[in-house]
């Protein structure tokens, strides 16, 4: 594996930077100054979830909860920064709650701009049976910003053309080679021929990624290749990413390995522990093509994956015979 070493990392004896801070982020983030973070990426404490680990907030209460934790995030951002919420709505008597739906109303009316929502899509879904609703197998990633002109590195994400080319561009028809607009009015037209001859194209907003197999520790832990997609794709080295709700480090990890800064806050002790820890055996800025801690994990590990229960958003799963002898810890 080729590594490629950027700037020597910051000092550790930054009083913000490169830290897991111990405390509640309502308090922790009025220290960090104003417009000087690239980057949030976070999977805050879901509503009414994992009570027995580390708290949740009722699903009426949760819009409450979380704005003055917004409006925070809002003064530390950079203009030009973004900030990226993984969340997903549980069901509550029978049905999906609003209070995504609401949080992002809400979120528009203190001045946040909804840009964009991107699909986790959670590929190591295992069956399931429920009367009245299939497997949950993807997450939300919504994507807020300051304004409507923020940094974004493309180039960074880009992925291989793929077999489809070989075909589909070998005879280009007329309108392939010009722009052709959506007939549905989206705004998304396209023109084939651009795509010729090319190795890599931009991706969708679909990130297929499994879960976290090996969870380090914690109940609720994202892929390691899920916030370093963000990372490479809001952030340049030498930036700041930061997650109010680091957990076991995840977010950490992936800006250090893409040599950004860091800066995380957790509320408990043994997750503060176990993150520090996870960061001092975490390589700093090696080569954005590596792989991932995940993807080495992910290699290794095989079809034992697919077997890997879900983040559970409220819905009672029933017992998979099939795979009860498989160890189950991902999720979150
Ligand atoms: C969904 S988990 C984050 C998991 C993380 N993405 C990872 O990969 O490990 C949410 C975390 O937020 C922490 N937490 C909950 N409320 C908090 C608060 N007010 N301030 C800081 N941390 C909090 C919880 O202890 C939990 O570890």
């Amino acid at each position: 594996m080729q590594l490629t070493f950027f700037s020597p990392p910051p000092p550790h004896d930054d009083p913000i930077l490169n830290q897991i801070h111990h405390g509640l982020c309502e308090e922790i983030l009025p220290r960090i100054p104003s417009q000087s973070v690239n980057l949030i990426v976070t999977s805050p404490p879901y509503a009414d979830q994992r009570k027995n680990t580390y708290g949740g907030i009722a699903p009426d209460d949760y819009v409450a909860w979380f704005m003055p934790i917004g409006d925070e995030l809002k003064r530390v951002l950079h203009p030009s920064g973004s900030f990226i919420l993984n969340i997903k709505e549980r069901v509550v008597d029978g049905e999906r709650h609003t209070y995504v739906l609401e949080l992002i109303l809400e979120m528009r009316k203190r001045g946040w701009l909804w840009t964009e929502e991107y699909c986790w899509h959670k590929k190591n879904s295992y069956p399931g049976k429920w009367s009245n609703r299939f497997r949950d197998s993807w997450e939300r990633l919504l994507h807020f910003t300051k304004s409507r002109k923020f940094d974004m590195y493309q180039e960074e994400v880009m992925v291989p053309v793929g077999d489809w080319a070989e075909t589909r561009l070998r005879t280009l028809s007329e309108t392939d080679k010009r722009r052709d607009e959506s007939k549905v009015g989206s705004g998304f037209g396209k023109n084939i021929s651009n795509w010729v001859g090319r190795e890599k194209v931009y991706p969708n907003n679909v990130l297929h990624m499994a879960t976290e197999c090996y969870n380090r520790g914690h109940s609720a832990s994202f892929p390691v290749a899920l916030p370093q997609w963000f990372i490479k794709l809001f952030t340049k080295p030498g930036d700041v990413v930061l997650d109010p709700f680091i957990g076991s480090g995840t977010t950490a990890a992936a800006a250090k390995r893409l040599a950004r800064n860091y800066i995380g806050i957790e509320k408990s002790e043994e997750y503060v522990t176990i993150s520090r820890e996870r960061l001092e055996q975490t390589p700093y800025g090696i080569d954005a093509n590596a792989p991932s801690e995940q993807s080495d994990l992910s290699e290794l590990r095989g079809s034992a994956d697919s077997a890997v229960p879900q983040r559970q958003t409220g819905i009672t799963e029933p017992k998979m015979p099939a795979f009860e002898s498989l160890t189950v810890r991902a999720g979150g």
